[in-house]
């Protein structure tokens, strides 16, 4: 088979060194992958926007599947394009890319499909919004969003009213988050532990993966602003089995039959974001992709070949044969930790040569491949002009390691940061606390 992945970053790498490994693959070409990639795909210099030249150049590469990772291209019909022009695509269309694109839409889908999630109300008009700040949440929190993709912003949890008062005036007014700030959804509060638990999926049926968790302020502690994720680890012990059954009855079965009531073609990864707080699970949110960091934290827990099952969801056909099987898992845990550019969710440099990457590929001593492992996933790395891998992005690389018990996976995780250095190299060092806690 001829594989070609949409994106250039860490969930990517992983992807990619995933489908690699897949007895079925023939070539792999990557738009626009980055430096490690490279080593494991063609890649291409086109950007994920330009649907047209992805569409051109898979049908001159004759790619028998595209599996898209980021939320843009998606929400701007790229699956849907693809199909027209014959092509299998491992993503959903670009209404069903709405469950993320729109916060509004997906808040309605929810409520309507009946998966339990914060009360909201939405608004277009400011002193509309103002009046119902102070009429419901006078005297507790409340959460504002912004309607549209705002790149993992666009949420603000306000816990006073002064607070609320302000991110309104800078999402309604202010237009932080541009267009995206003309309809808002004000939103109660829920207080828990978050999880994430992705489904791939072809439209009837589906295959639930490990669950995971992401830690997404840039400080330990959870402190600071948050960025796309600086880390995450799979499976979350929060997940009873218990708990795995109630997500999947309340929230991926009725988003099964939603599809299916409205005639939404879904044919991708469905990533459920998810609040439990005693022992009740509520929806913050749905993407209509593969999380990034937590994809590769997850990927390497698969046991099995995951080209069959991508491209059985591609098909929609609903192989029974694909979807019925539990996934054959690696009996233990898989950690990811981000090397961030200094500076990163704000400005940071970029073009530092990255250093010690063979060293932390190997670490000292050697390891187990059966019982323990590591990847080093590239997110923002490129190659210069004298062909060093240097740094091009505010997440440049994800450090993942597995091993028997998460601390082991941590730890080796860890040791093996430790030997990659760049000018500005940060990451945070309480990756998995939540779950150490426990
Ligand atoms: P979202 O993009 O809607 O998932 O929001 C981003 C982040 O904001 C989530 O991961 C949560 O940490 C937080 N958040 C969103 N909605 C709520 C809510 N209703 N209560 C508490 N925290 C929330
Ligand atoms: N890591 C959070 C996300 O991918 O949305």
């Amino acid at each position: 088979m001829r594989v070609l992945i949409i994106g250039g970053g860490g969930r990517e790498h992983a992807l990619a060194w995933k489908i690699a490994q897949s007895p079925l693959l023939g070539r792999l070409y990557c738009a626009p992958g980055n430096a490690g990639i490279a080593a494991l795909a063609r890649c291409v210099d086109l950007p994920v926007d330009d649907l047209e030249g992805i569409c051109k150049y898979a049908l001159d590469k004759r790619i028998d599947l595209a599996v898209i990772g980021p939320e843009a291209p998606l929400a701007a019909g790229l699956a849907d394009r693809l199909r027209e022009a014959g092509l299998k695509a491992f993503g959903p269309s670009e209404e069903g890319a709405r469950l993320e694109s729109s916060k509004i839409w997906a808040k309605e889908r929810m409520s309507r499909w009946g998966i339990p999630t914060a009360e909201f109300a939405v608004f277009d008009d400011y002193e509309a919004a103002q009046r119902h700040l102070e009429r419901r949440y006078r005297e507790r929190p409340v959460v504002v969003k912004a309607d549209g993709l705002a790149a993992g912003k666009g949420v603000v949890v306000a816990p006073d009213r002064l607070a609320a008062e302000e991110a309104l005036r800078q999402i309604m007014i202010e237009k932080v988050f541009g267009a995206s700030g003309e309809r808002v959804i004000l939103e109660e509060c829920l207080y828990g532990e978050e999880l994430s638990i992705l489904a791939i999926t072809g439209g009837e049926r589906l295959v639930i993966l490990p669950s995971s968790q992401d830690h997404k302020a840039i400080g330990e502690g959870d402190r600071g602003p948050n960025t796309g994720g600086m880390g995450a680890y799979a499976p979350a012990p929060l997940l009873t089995d218990e708990l795995a059954r109630e997500v999947e009855r309340q929230v991926f079965r009725p988003f099964l039959k939603g599809l299916q009531a409205e005639g939404i073609d879904y044919r991708g990864v469905i990533y459920a974001g998810l609040m439990i707080g005693r022992g009740k699970i509520n929806l913050l949110e749905f993407n209509v992709r593969f999380g990034d960091p937590e994809t590769q934290a997850i990927l390497p827990l698969i046991r099995s070949d995951l080209l069959p099952l991508l491209l059985a969801a591609a098909e929609g056909s609903e192989d029974a044969a694909a979807f019925s099987a539990d996934l054959p898992l690696f009996a233990g845990s898989a950690a990811t930790v981000v090397l961030a550019s200094e500076g990163y969710p704000g400005v940071y440099a970029t073009g530092k040569a990255i250093r010690g990457l063979k060293e932390a590929a190997r670490p000292d001593g050697g390891f187990d491949s059966e019982k323990e492992g590591l990847a080093l996933f590239h997110a923002g790395t490129a190659f210069n002009d004298s062909g060093a891998v240097v740094t091009s992005g505010g997440r440049v690389l994800g450090v993942t390691a597995w091993a028997g018990t998460l601390p082991a996976a941590l730890q080796f995780a860890y040791r093996s940061a430790e030997q990659i250095d760049f000018d500005g190299c940060y990451y945070r060092r309480d990756i998995g606390h939540r779950a150490l806690k426990r």
